[in-house]
């Protein structure tokens, strides 16, 4: 472990931490620090610093906080391993042979569970019991190398298969129906296609399970939602889209899964699906980390086309207007590719017009055009939608259209938009606008302590000196950071926030108290005065502690003369408080 903090040590302090961020997100410099928006919660505003000095980032808003490879890991979605991979190889640092300790998470025998699950799933497929399936797969052109690629497998219409080889391996049934793979003693799925679901990680977190045969159930069934199966925080394809989306530049919203695995067989894979649920706030987050350039590419049905119009609203409110591609009614990406082939489908996708574009064309199909007032109408919607539009160019492209169109005056429609536009202004953004959130009024002692540990992080004078004053700090997270801080400082000789970062990044407690310290405005002031004074604030708590520890102790004491001494204790640090 030495050895592999040794080396990311080297790697970080060869990367230059601006540099990182600044290819990902636009930074300001002003003053010491750089300044972007955010891109760990919602926001417009520039709230996230980042320090060259000191190699971290910092978010006031919602407490995002860093080095390198946390900002990496969360950005980026990778884990810590490739984290160092993809920083060494930049500075030619090699990382063969790293290994890395992996976060052990009590989750851990669930996904043993369904890995092992895939893999027999994978096996019944492959035996001669799944002949119907892989026919049926292959009448639906899903070739050999497809089912691999994807996990495709087969459970089997035995009744408990499944459970009884899993409760063989020591998995109990309770443990099974949380997992969402047993129901009581019975398997959930039987005689179905299974398809692995992965989480952004790339780790199977559940099943879908597809009929094959005539019979009329559900088409799909899916795990049920669990601690590790968040279905509204989870994309399918996400883990593989994550470094297609990089290449590509654009990432490609489908409804289903079988779009995303058809998509694939043609080379396009910056794709994912959202699995038959409505969009959620987590996706949306999600999916802009892919790529601000977004496609919607869903069915040509009348709910997918509804759903579009759905989704196209949502992002246009957050600032971002994706593109739509629209497909004939009713095909969906799967069947339109499988009738027209790559390059029709990818041409399609080269046509795709901006959202707003789509929901004006979307508006004039209702409208019966003899009706003076219907046309009015939809006039009226148009220009409310073209508003929402920032580039003028198109604006004005619009108002031209339509003036031709219905031949109406292009005054009158500019007339119109201005005074919608200045309603918009006037408008409050319903939005909560994120500000630095107003410091909290922290007691005295909290904030002298809290600095304490922060100048330790920032030069070793402060470390020696806790030390030497034998400072105890009031709570146990305080504690435990102190102790790894003089534990690191010993063990290295010399002390930096970014590096110490990565040292405790699995003790979850401490880096969450190091985000909630460094997000605090107050940090920056430094001179030795200013530091004793913190040091006798936290002497005087200390102090104050342990005259309240020998109170209660002489209360409960029943021998007279333990009282004294108790007493006479309590007496003399009294005198100590007094004389300073
Ligand atoms: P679709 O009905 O469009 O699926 O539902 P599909 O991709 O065309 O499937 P095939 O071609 O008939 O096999 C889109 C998505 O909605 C979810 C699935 O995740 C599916 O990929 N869904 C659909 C369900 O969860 N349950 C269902 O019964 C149907
Ligand atoms: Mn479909």
């Amino acid at each position: 472990m030495k050895m592999d903090n040794d080396i990311a040590n080297k790697i970080r302090s060869k990367v230059d931490i601006v540099d990182i961020i600044g290819e990902r997100i636009p930074l300001t410099a002003r003053g010491k620090n750089f300044f972007g928006v955010c891109p760990f919660h919602e926001d417009t505003h520039p709230s996230m610093s980042v320090s060259r000095e000191k190699q971290i980032y910092t978010c006031f808003s919602c407490h995002a906080t860093g080095n390198v490879f946390t900002f990496l890991m969360n950005y980026e979605h990778m884990d810590y391993k490739e984290v160092l991979k993809y920083l060494g190889d930049r500075v030619g640092i090699s990382t063969s042979g790293i290994s890395v300790t992996r976060k052990t998470s009590k989750y851990d025998s669930w996904y043993a569970a369904y890995d092992f699950s895939l893999k027999y799933f994978q096996n019944n497929l492959n035996s001669n019991i799944g002949k119907q399936a892989r026919e049926y797969l292959s009448k639906r052109k899903i070739d050999e190398e497809v089912i691999k690629e994807f996990g495709i497998g087969l459970s089997l219409e035995s009744r408990d298969d499944l459970t009884k080889l899993l409760t063989s391996k020591k998995y109990d049934l309770i443990s099974l129906n949380r997992m969402g793979l047993s129901n009581d003693n019975y398997d959930i799925y039987r005689n179905r296609i299974m398809f692995p679901l992965y989480d952004t990680f790339g780790k199977v977190v559940g099943f879908s399970g597809r009929i094959y045969d005539n019979s009329d159930q559900n088409k799909y069934l899916n795990t049920k939602e669990t601690e590790i199966f968040k279905k509204g925080e989870n994309l399918y394809h996400y883990h593989i889209a994550k470094e297609e989306c990089r290449k590509e530049k654009s990432v490609i919203i489908m409804e289903g899964f079988m779009d995303v695995i058809r998509a694939s067989t043609i080379g396009i894979r910056n794709t994912v699906a959202l699995m038959g649920t409505a969009l959620t706030k987590e996706q949306i987050a999600l999916i802009k980390r892919l790529s601000n350039h977004i496609i919607l590419c869903l069915d040509g049905d009348d709910p997918g086309q509804h759903a579009t119009l759905s989704i196209g609203d949502t992002l246009l409110a957050q600032g971002i207007e994706a593109k739509v591609v629209a497909l004939p009614n009713p095909e969906d990406p799967d069947s339109y590719i499988l009738k027209n082939g790559k390059e029709r489908f990818e041409n399609l996708v080269d046509s795709a017009i901006p959202f707003s574009d789509f929901k004006i064309q979307k508006l004039k199909e209702k409208v019966d055009f003899h009706s003076d007032e219907e046309k009015a109408e939809y006039i009226n919607r148009v220009l409310q939608e073209t508003v929402k539009i920032e580039d003028t160019i198109r604006r004005e492209l619009i108002l031209k259209r339509l003036a031709n169109e219905f031949d109406i005056g292009y005054n009158t429609l500019e007339m119109r938009m201005n005074s919608l536009l200045t309603e918009k202004k006037d408008i409050p953004k319903t939005e909560t606008v994120n500000l630095p959130k107003k410091e909290e009024k922290k007691d005295k002692y909290k904030k002298a302590f809290e600095q304490i540990i922060y100048f330790m992080l920032n030069n070793d004078w402060m470390i020696t000196q806790v030390e030497k004053e034998q400072l105890v700090f009031p709570t146990e997270v305080m504690r435990a950071t102190c102790n790894e801080i003089i534990y690191y400082y010993k063990k290295y000789g010399t002390i930096n926030i970014a590096d110490f970062y990565t040292y405790v990044q699995e003790k979850e407690n401490i880096v969450e108290f190091l985000n909630s310290i460094l997000a605090s405005s107050y940090l920056e002031t430094t001179n030795k005065d200013e530091l004793f004074l913190y040091f006798k604030v936290a002497r005087e708590y200390n102090q104050k502690e342990e005259i309240k520890r020998l109170t209660n102790l002489m209360k409960k004491e029943m021998d007279p003369i333990e009282q004294a001494i108790i007493v006479e204790k309590i007496r003399k640090l009294r005198l100590g408080d007094s004389e300073k």
